[in-house]
């Protein structure tokens, strides 16, 4: 690639780390650096632009962070909207440190506020998908995806020890905020007898009835699998939220009040595991390093060819561009047909 006039592209990741973060910084930095222009990192998400946060990224310092989780310039959930003058400190600092381009890496709140910024304000700036909740539309997948679900299905595996062992249901609670996509693929891979995702009512009587009848059968244990998102009936909703508005599920103790309803209704010891980060945390896999890479490849390519308002997204096995606003406009939630695969397998 050949830039006809000197750059400088200003990088930032936003939101939940993930794993692949680093793989396209690297992936920008290396593409960027071929083609004469030089990179900068605004540390900490929309933070680093609301504090005029920089600090200069070459090849030497993205040497060797290919397999390293979470993200070697930090991350928050900062809303520029949600502060006073927010909005107004993010493009004076763009102007200040004289950047022609930003790269968001980030989620549906991180690429929605580059969404708007590119929109209204006419900001300069290409998105890149990340969270490992998979929930963004216009791309097939988003990179970390893959990776929380290889670690949550080796929880299940490791959990199916214990369950067999001591005649127990294991509930595992794992993330994904208002999607079910992690439960759904590591409930599948891991062999789960009973997925829960937001996207279908819980109803606790069916779910004993699909544990029961396991018992009926001769199988004295059973795997659950709850999304963190779920609506559990009878259980109360702390109201504590992010800027972006949205919940803290994890404080909800989705896990741990579906343990004691299965306890109470079946009367089978009931053991709960709650994921948590762990899902977010250390290398990713192979298949997050390359998604991410190719994602990284293509933002400098869009840069380059000054397509701004985009973002780098997967459709099939290609590499393609979409607008940051389809990206943008509704969460991409688990059809029931993904769900149909999971059901095949309950009970
Ligand atoms: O969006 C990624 C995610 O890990 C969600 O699955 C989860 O609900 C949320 O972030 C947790 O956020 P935090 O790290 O701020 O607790």
């Amino acid at each position: 690639m050949t830039g006809a006039v000197a750059k400088t592209i200003g990088m930032l990741t936003g939101g939940g780390d993930c794993p692949g973060l680093n793989a396209v910084i690297r992936a920008v930095v290396r593409s960027s650096d071929d083609a004469g222009w030089d990179c900068v990192a605004v540390l900490e998400g929309w933070r680093g632009l609301v504090e005029a946060r920089f600090q200069d990224l070459g090849v030497l310092e993205v040497s060797g962070i290919l397999p390293r989780g979470g993200t070697i310039i930090g991350t928050s959930r900062t809303n520029p909207f949600k502060l006073d003058g927010g909005v107004e400190k993010v493009l004076q600092s763009f102007r200040d440190r004289e950047l022609d381009a930003l790269v968001a890496i980030g989620g549906e709140d991180t690429l929605g506020v580059a969404a708007k910024l590119y929109t209204e304000y006419d900001l300069p700036v290409v998105g890149v998908p990340k969270t490992i909740d998979n929930d963004l539309s216009g791309t097939d997948y988003t990179f970390g995806f893959d990776t929380a679900v290889t670690i949550a299905t080796e929880a299940i595996d490791r959990l199916h020890t214990t369950a067999e062992s001591h005649n127990r249901v294991m509930v595992v609670e794992v993330m994904g905020r208002h999607a079910g996509w992690i439960a759904v693929h590591s409930g599948i891979a891991g062999g789960a007898d009973v997925i829960l995702i937001p996207e279908q009512p819980v109803v606790y009587e069916e779910v004993v009835e699909e544990i029961q009848s396991r018992h009926a059968k001769g199988k004295n244990f059973s795997i659950v699998v709850v999304s963190e998102g779920c609506e559990l009936p009878g259980a109360e909703d702390k109201g504590e939220v992010d800027q972006f508005g949205h919940k803290l599920l994890a404080k909800r103790g989705v896990g741990e009040h579906l343990g004691e309803e299965i306890e109470a209704r079946t009367g089978y010891e009931t053991r709960v595991t709650v994921l948590g980060h762990i899902q977010r945390g250390g290398s990713p896999t192979a298949r997050d390093r390359i998604l991410a890479t190719r994602f990284g490849l293509k933002a400098a390519d869009l840069v380059n060819a000054g397509e701004f308002g985009q973002m780098a997204a997967l459709r099939g096995d290609d590499v393609i561009a979409c607008s940051l606003d389809e990206a943008t406009a509704e969460l991409k939630t688990v059809p029931s047909e993904w769900y149909e695969v999971a059901k095949a397998f309950f009970g």
